[in-house]
């Protein structure tokens, strides 16, 4: 977790960070590997014959199954043609890549710094107009609110590029012509407004400001064009769009037009405003987008002491387990009058009316965010739908596993709190590629109907998923912790329904990504304070005290790590699977045996991995870090790497210590990457994150979102002073970004 600069219009009581919302809301008392060491049969499939069966000799057959199979299944356009084959002839996997650049040095500049021989270029800003008719930017505070709904949001995250082909529609071989899709998860309310959010007592006092607020969350959509070597925005397609927190959203899926989906603005419950919070992103084969909900909770006002006793036990349980308990963020249920149709009053969580359904309030109205959000790029004026098959928690993002005609679609996904879960969607219905050029319809096939699965790690090295279906695992309504009554219960309160199941509480589950090699899964934790020796585990077993240069101490796990599994027989809807801890971050002068275990050297250290993004042109694993605990050295960064395979490495005791405290226990620890396999592509400006990468299908061009820079300084306006200048330099005011990063000699980055 970052240490970021105070919210200046929150209560600190009952405020909770919500640009890195890691506060620890399990109460449950799930295992953390030391509870379920033994249960290594559990799987009738050892260690050993996962990773024989699973990862060599099925690896193989998966290039030839997925690798080329998949990505030519996921093509619509004319040039992909859409292979039908149920089984393809067996081909070698690619070899690994060699990355081909000098790792640039820590930095801690207010400056993108990329490797010799590259080039970076700023395309898209906070701020910056999406249509002819919009005025530049002032970066000045004063920019009309309504101006917003045709402008860049803040703090850029989660993007996939869509290649438009010469028919108009997605292709995914077209590159010189894109649709760049991106969230804008989050805003620093400091620069957006004249001299900051005016606020008088707890409550918002502008209107303007807050509309403003309103629309700066949420969705770009841009149309990219290539010129040369380079890459600019326009500003008159007809693809530009922006999609924010009032914009009207469909329910989909099992947990829609249910009784806890009922709001004043739908009493049918089949429809929501607006998303917020949006932090990674997903994709699908038929060319969407998926934007997944991450803090949202927070944004609510629901004061507890007042509420509570108006709510039922069950409520409580799902307000507690979700963090739905404080004034909201930034206090936009606070501004009066409200208008007609309560966009202001939307986000008070309370209960207020008299109606017996919450027809008349917004009672329910947290249960309708806090999922994946499919958006069609190429639809400027389609309704985006909130997909409830996939669960409700707070979504880092949703990776889509190998793509293979006749077989279910995955989404990997992340839930980022410390101690939170990682999951699973299986679609029921089977991959058709002839779906691919069927948009918001295919969605509706493969994204409403599916199974939702939670990871246990064993401690062996083996790991299951648990099905979290109602009736079944504990699922009941005799569980303690919470009484389900229905599929939808379970969907909309899917942590309650992942602790009674027994998950395995991780480091703060962000990013994923699959491995176009082998198809083995990534997933970083990007850090965990709340570590402890006790509660140390196979998959999260490091504890230790990261010192920074001004002696503070930092403990836990600092400095996070990434895990990476394959699943049984290579087969992506299996139910178990053999993992080990692919890299973990650290300073390169710490403890090689007990925290530097992956060797990290001067080009390579890191900490706090949260991006994650396996480039499908060159098989570089890009690792990007949103990091608070390495900054007395460097700015955030991203790094290349050319990884091995799940067992590469092998068991490794080490020793978890805390101030009073030491206990040692087994984890699997990837081969060291060494300077070959991982190096430091590039350090961002001052008091930024690194997030959000995207590529065109060539490979040559890498779009990268630079996000919040000189965030934790508070600014002085009088003066101009801020915690960083990036990206216009001067006394500029700081803006997020996406940034273009080519090769000068026109090349494929990273190579
Ligand atoms: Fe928005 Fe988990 O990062
Ligand atoms: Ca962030
Ligand atoms: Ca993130
Ligand atoms: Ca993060």
């Amino acid at each position: 977790m970052t240490n970021r600069m105070p919210h200046p219009m929150t209560d600190a009581a009952t405020f909770i960070d919500p640009h890195d919302i890691d506060v620890d809301l399990n109460p449950s008392n799930n295992p953390e590997f030391r509870d379920i060491a033994e249960t290594r049969n559990a799987l009738n499939v050892s260690r050993r014959n996962v990773l024989k069966t699973g990862a060599a000799s099925a690896g193989m057959r998966m290039f030839g199954s997925f690798g080329l199979l998949g990505l030519a299944g996921c093509g619509s356009d004319g040039d992909d043609n859409g292979s039908t084959a149920s089984q393809p002839a067996p081909l070698p996997p690619p070899p690994p890549p060699v990355l081909g650049f000098s790792a640039v040095a820590k930095s801690v500049a207010d400056a993108v710094i990329v490797p010799a021989g590259y080039s970076v270029s700023v395309l898209y800003r906070l701020g910056d107009p999406i249509t002819a008719s919009t005025s530049d930017y002032r970066n000045d505070g004063t920019d009309s609110a309504a101006s917003f709904a045709f402008r860049a949001g803040d703090h850029h995250d989660g993007m996939h590029f869509f290649g438009v082909g010469s028919n108009g529609q997605y292709s995914t071989t077209a590159s010189d012509r894109g649709l760049l899709v991106m969230n804008h998860e989050a805003i620093t309310p400091a620069y957006l407004h004249p001299t900051g959010a005016t606020t008088v007592s707890g409550v918002r006092t502008v209107a303007e400001e807050v509309q403003r607020e309103f629309y700066l969350h949420g969705v770009s959509v841009i149309e990219v064009n290539r010129s040369g070597n380079a890459f600019t925005y326009s500003r008159t397609s007809s693809f530009n769009r922006r999609v924010h927190t009032l914009t009207d959203m469909e329910l989909a899926g099992p947990a829609a037009r249910t009784p806890l989906m009922i709001t004043k603005y739908s009493p049918d419950g089949s429809k929501t405003r607006g998303t917020v919070n949006n932090c990674a992103n997903g994709y699908t084969p038929w060319g969407t987008y998926l934007a997944c909900e991450e803090n949202w909770a927070g944004y609510f006002r629901r004061i507890a002491a007042t509420d509570d006793p108006n709510r039922t036990p069950k409520e409580r349980a799902s307000f507690a387990r979700y963090g739905v308990t404080g004034t909201g963020r930034e206090l936009w249920a606070t501004v009066t009058p409200d208008t007609a149709d309560n966009i202001y009053g939307r986000w008070n969580a309370a209960k207020l009316g008299v109606s017996a359904d919450g027809s008349d309030d917004y009672r329910n109205v947290a249960n309708t965010y806090g999922w994946n959000v499919e958006i069609d790029p190429f639809n400027a004026t389609s309704t985006p739908k909130k997909r409830t098959a996939m669960g409700r928690f707070a979504h880092e993002g949703a990776w889509v596993g190998p793509v293979v005609a006749g077989k279910p679609l995955i989404w990997y996904m992340g839930c980022d709190s410390r101690g939170e879960y990682i999951y699973k969607y299986v679609s029921t219905a089977n991959w058709d590629p002839a779906d691919a050029t069927r948009g918001m319809a295919a969605g509706d096939k493969y994204l409403n109907d599916g199974r939702l699965y939670v990871a246990k790690f064993n401690s062996d090295g083996s790991g299951q998923w648990i099905e979290l279906k109602f009736g079944i695992n504990g699922i009941t309504a005799a569980n303690a912790a919470y009484a389900f009554t229905d599929q939808a219960d379970v969907l909309i309160n899917a942590r309650l329904a992942a602790d009674a199941v027994g998950a395995t509480k991780m480091d703060r589950p962000e990013w994923g990504a699959v491995n176009p090699r082998n198809g083995e899964v990534y997933l970083t934790l990007t850090n965990n304070s709340n570590r402890t020796v006790a509660t140390a585990d196979a998959a999260n077993p490091r504890v230790y005290n990261d010192i920074r240069a001004n002696g503070v101490n930092q403990r836990g796990n600092p400095n996070g790590h990434i895990i990476r599994w394959v699943e049984t027989l290579s087969e992506p809807s299996a139910t178990s699977f053999a993992w080990d801890v692919y890299l973990f971050g650290a300073r390169a002068t710490q403890d090689i045996n007990n925290v530097n275990l992956s060797g990290l050297t001067a080009n390579n250290d890191f900490s706090s991995p949260d991006g994650l993004w396996f480039s499908r042109a060159s098989n570089i694993c890009w690792i990007q870090t949103d990091d608070g605990a390495f900054t007395d050295v460097t700015n955030c960064m991203m790094l290349a790497a050319s990884p091995g395979a799940v067992g590469d490495g092998g068991k490794k005791s080490i020793v978890a210590s805390d101030a009073t405290t030491t206990r040692t226990l087994d984890t699997y620890v990837g081969k060291p990457p060494g300077d070959a396999n991982l190096r430091r592509f590039l350090v961002g400006p001052k008091e930024c994150e690194i997030t959000g990468i995207a590529e065109s299908p060539d490979g040559k061009a890498l779009f990268v979102n630079i996000q919040h820079p000189g965030e934790e300084t508070a600014p002085n306006f009088t003066t101009k002073t801020y915690g960083s200048y990036w990206p216009d330099g001067g006394t500029s005011r700081p803006r997020s970004a996406t940034i273009v990063i080519t090769r000068n000699d026109g090349g494929v980055i990273g190579l």
